[in-house]
């Protein structure tokens, strides 16, 4: 399996496992389909089916890479400490590999939410010395919420996941975390589907003998962002980790970079959920 190495020094597998809508079955069978790595949240209800799916499948939890985020509601010091000691006892292992703040605002009328961000990476700063963590990370940080953790921290940011594909590529973000080695990681990576339909994706597929969705996984792995591919069937799953068995070339990529706008899931920290 292809790897990254984090600005920490922390090595990890270059795709991973999306597990939003997933439970026990789906885990089992990413891992057997060989995904070492698994994105997950307090939100989403099911750290506890990934251990489970760990301890059925024989596989070392040092084999496995687990993150997962701290929900809005449990953002600011004690309680932050608190929601990452369940995910622990959740994950039933004494550290998780990732763990990030899952947005940046709980919600749009608090006005201090620059001072809870900071309250709440300082217990992930805490946790981590302690080794409880071994790569903090932000999710929906937008350079300006970033700001305030990089003003702030002790310990930088690894990580940072974004709304990412071909269409929608939050292209200022992404280059602000590249420009502080923090790996950007693409969630939604084919937008839920949508950008599958898309015309050129379509072409593309064609002209490299390879599906739409590898099209859609491979465009991410060349602008330097890790997918996060979420998919029931192990044939999906298994052609999902193909992405890095082909290349695609540069007036293609130049192509997918600037194709037209292919929307987007409705959601951004600054903004009330649009139904799209
Ligand atoms: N940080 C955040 O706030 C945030 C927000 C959203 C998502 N995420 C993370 O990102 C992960 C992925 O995002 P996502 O689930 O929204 O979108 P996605 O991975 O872009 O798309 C998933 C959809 O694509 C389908 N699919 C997968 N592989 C396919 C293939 N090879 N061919 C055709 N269709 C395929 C899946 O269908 P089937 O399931 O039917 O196979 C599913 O409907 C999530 O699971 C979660 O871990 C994070």
């Amino acid at each position: 399996m292809k790897t990254l190495t984090l600005s920490n020094g922390l090595t990890i597998p270059a795709i991973g496992f999306g597990t939003y809508k997933v439970s026990f079955p789906e885990i089992l069978t990413a891992l057997n389909e060989g995904y070492r790595y698994f994105d997950t949240a307090s939100f989403y209800g099911n750290e506890s089916e990934i251990a489970k799916a760990l301890e059925h499948s024989g596989i070392n939890r040092n084999e496995v890479f687990i993150a997962s985020k701290v929900w809005k509601n449990d953002m600011g010091y004690d309680s932050t400490i608190k929601a990452i000691l369940r995910t622990l006892e959740n994950l039933r292992s004494d550290y998780v590999d990732v763990m990030m703040i899952h947005w940046p605002r709980p919600d749009l009328e608090l006005e201090d939410w620059k001072g809870l961000d900071i309250e709440t990476w300082r217990a992930m700063e805490e946790l981590y010395a302690e080794g409880k963590i071994h790569a903090l990370g932000l999710s929906n940080f937008l350079p300006y919420h970033a700001e305030n953790i990089f003003a702030e921290c002790r310990v930088k940011p690894s990580v940072a996941q974004l709304e990412f594909h071909a269409g929608y590529m939050q292209l200022s973000a992404v280059e602000y975390y590249r420009n502080r080695r923090v790996q950007v990681q693409a969630w939604s990576p084919m937008g839920r589907g949508r950008v599958l339909n898309d015309e050129l994706v379509a072409e593309l597929a064609v002209k490299y003998g390879v599906t739409r969705g590898q099209v859609c996984l491979r465009f991410c792995v060349q602008e330097s962002v890790m997918p996060l591919p979420k998919a029931s069937t192990a044939e999906r799953m298994r052609e999902n980790l193909k992405c890095f068995e082909f290349e695609i070339d540069d007036e293609d990529m130049m192509r997918l970079e600037n194709m037209p706008c292919l929307g987007w899931s409705g959601e951004h920290p600054d903004r009330a959920r649009v139904k799209i």
